[in-house]
């Protein structure tokens, strides 16, 4: 079907397409409008997604013209191959995505509220509103400026999840600065490295985080990580808790100091399409994180354009839009700044944990903010339904729709707990597949082919203009067809994709575009069902995905392996209940050494905590007198995995190892140590 055709609406089909205002209404070229209502596309989305890839640079062109503000319009959709050398979207426009996020909704409503921030402190929220927020992104525009932060440059943030925090990523848009946020739970040396790599020359922080009610030294952690950084000149150093903090008399500003001088009124840049909006780091299977880079228009239209529809998010309705995500972390980027706030929505900042004070702390904020979409990772649906339904019930969830997870596989018991319980069977529980890399939602169960009836593992398709393909690991064919399962690639571009890792373009290429030629590579397994829905079946690399966080085992290992007592490391991912996955290693000895098991295993979580962060220390350690291994010397993680799974009788051949002998002791230890 044209587009044509598809605007050409007949009147049984135009009593779907009840009349939608603002953001939720797609403007076509032709001049007609579109209002796509999600509860009832059915007989246009299957129109619709294959106009999305029958024309993709029409269907990608209208909507950026529609949804976006442009200081130019662009003069060509895209210029891309699959070969990841030539990804260009909307080519010669020029933008600025902070008035795309704030200025224009101040235009229509200075008062409309943009952020809600949960604070860490129970039933403690401030209101910030569009007008409030553009003041703050301009006073740090300005007062980057004058400390001569200029196009390009990168700012590294290590903030908690505050109104500060979001101001600072755009007052970075505003000037053409390159945001590159850090979880503030990363350890010195990890915001150390990621500085460095980044070329960062201005740090943002705060005196302390506080989660769960207690502090955390952001300061002190910045000083450690900046010290002897040469490209570092300043630190900028927001209040949170108002604790004493070291301030270098040179180098360190106190923020709200500094920027109470400043004028709210900062011209925003005028930044080419491609040009760079952020860097993000995210571990893969081999060496250090890696930098991936998001530039500007392609990548604020897939967000803006997925939040809306996956969710059905009408901010005209006053929708208000919980993502608990750390701003840190790429759903925080996408999802609780990028998306919400392009489509002029109210999006809340959670600063504090799913725990505190309480179990009960999302639902009572529910209660409390009249929450409609939350959106949340598996491992804290599981964590939180041992708690029992009682925490949930006490509150008044009537106010909720949309129930939103991502990170990992969500299994049954926990669909089956957030759509019963959470959702009282009557809200949408969207289960939503992507990845740092991907910038926004790739395969979620709406905007919806079909009406089926909720169940768990709602089906999932692909968001309009992505054309999944299963791979062959054996083969590198495409699998076609129902019933197949193999590596998930995409076959076209889509303009949320990374451009590149920053300073190392060879490889981005090989990580992901040289796999499987002409194909972009996710690292994921999925299975195609025989209506054509997928399934994430998980990682198929060396990445483990502990509480939805992707950990390389590379990274882990050569951290285990700095330890002068231990010769070898190798870990693997297992099963856990609550965690997904969580993490084993594997330690062989240096020849010779007597150790102290219990006193190598607090080094080694020491060490991972500094080097890394808390949330990478493994929750398993073996001592074995060595490790499973290819003739060729290659560690045989499957084996490992297959143990540590606890699934001896899976094996498989071990004939072909190096010494086959020692599968058998690392099973006797492992049985002795884990098997009850
Ligand atoms: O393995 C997949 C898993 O999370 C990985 C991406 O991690 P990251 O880049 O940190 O981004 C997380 C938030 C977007 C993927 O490669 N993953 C993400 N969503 C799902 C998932 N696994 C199963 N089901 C999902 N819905």
């Amino acid at each position: 079907m044209s587009l044509q055709r598809l605007l050409r609406v007949r009147a049984p089909t135009r009593q779907f397409l009840r009349s939608s205002v603002g953001p939720s209404r797609l403007r076509w070229s032709s001049g007609v409008s579109y209002p796509l209502q999600l509860a009832s596309v059915t007989p246009q989305h299957a129109a619709l997604y294959k106009e999305s890839l029958v024309n993709p640079a029409r269907f990608w062109g209208d909507l950026a013209r529609s949804k976006l503000h442009w200081m130019e319009d662009f003069t060509q959709t895209m210029d891309c191959d699959m070969s990841g050398d030539r990804l260009k979207w909307f080519l010669g426009g020029k933008i600025n995505v902070s008035v795309n996020l704030l200025d224009r909704h101040v235009e229509t409503d200075p008062t409309k509220v943009a952020l809600i921030w949960e604070r860490d402190e129970p039933e403690d929220h401030q209101i910030i509103t569009y007008q409030e927020l553009l003041d703050e992104t301009c006073r740090l525009g300005n007062l980057l400026k004058r400390d001569g932060v200029r196009k390009g440059d990168r700012v590294a943030i290590y903030m908690p999840v505050s109104p500060v925090a979001v101001a600072a990523m755009l007052a970075c848009a505003r000037i053409g600065a390159v945001h590159n946020v850090v979880f503030a739970g990363f350890s010195a040396e990890s915001l150390r490295a990621r500085i460095i790599d980044g070329g960062v020359s201005v740090v943002m922080t705060a005196d302390e985080g506080v989660r769960g009610g207690r502090g955390i030294p952001l300061k002190s952690v910045v000083d450690d990580a900046v010290e002897g950084v040469e490209s570092v000149r300043r630190v900028f150093v927001a209040t949170r808790t108002g604790s004493k903090v070291n301030m270098d008399p040179v180098r360190d500003v106190p923020l709200e100091q500094a920027m109470s001088s400043e004028s709210r009124v900062c011209p925003p840049e005028a930044l080419d399409s491609e040009d760079s909006l952020f860097m993000l780091y995210t571990s893969g299977s081999t060496g250090r994180p890696k930098g991936l880079v998001h530039t500007q228009a392609g990548y604020l239209l897939y967000a803006a354009l997925t939040q809306q529809y996956a969710f059905d998010y009408h901010p005209e309705r006053g929708d208000v839009f919980a993502c608990v995500a750390d701003i840190g972390w790429i759903t925080g980027h996408s999802y609780v700044v990028y998306g919400p706030l392009c489509n002029g929505g109210t999006t809340v900042l959670f600063e504090s944990v799913p725990t505190y004070p309480n179990p009960g702390r999302y639902w009572e904020m529910v209660e409390r903010l009249k929450v409609t979409h939350f959106y949340t990772a598996p491992t804290a649906i599981r964590m939180l339904l041992k708690f029992g339904d009682s925490w949930v019930s006490k509150y008044d969830r009537s106010s909720l729709r949309t129930l939103g997870c991502v990170g990992e596989p969500l299994n049954d018991e926990a669909w089956l707990w957030y759509n019963n319980v959470v959702g009282e069977d009557r809200c949408t529980v969207v289960d939503t597949w992507w990845q740092t890399e991907t910038g926004g939602i790739m395969i979620s169960p709406r905007p919806s082919p079909d009406d089926s009836t909720p169940k768990p593992g709602l089906p999932m398709t692909p968001f309009f203009g992505i054309e999944p393909a299963l791979v062959s690991p054996e083969t590198g064919r495409v699998l076609e067809g129902p019933n197949v399962s193999g590596h998930l690639c995409i076959q076209r571009p889509w303009p949320g994709m990374a451009r590149t890792i920053h300073g190392d373009h060879d490889k981005f290429i090989n990580t992901y575009y040289r796999p499987y030629p002409g194909l972009y590579f996710s690292g994921d397994g999925a299975r195609r069902d025989a209506e054509g829905h997928y399934q994430i079946t998980g990682r198929v690399d060396d990445v483990i995905n502990v509480k939805g966080h992707r950990i390389g085992t590379a990274e882990l290992e050569s951290c285990v392996d700095q330890n002068e007592s231990i010769a070898e490391t190798a870990v693997v991912g297992y099963p856990h209940d609550t965690f997904g996955e969580a993490i084993y290693a594997f330690m062989v000895p240096m020849e010779g050494v007597a150790v102290d098991e219990e006193e190598l295993v607090a080094d080694i979580q020491a060490s991972i905590r500094k080097k890394i962060g808390s949330f990478a220390v493994p929750q398993r350690y073996l001592i074995v007198p060595g490790l499973p291994k290819t003739r060729s010397g290659k560690i045989m993680r499957r084996i490992l995995k297959k143990i540590s799974a606890d699934q001896p009788e899976e094996l498989g051949d071990t004939s072909t190892l190096a010494d086959p002998a020692v599968v058998q002791l690392i099973l006797t230890k492992h049985s002795d140590k884990y098997v009850s």
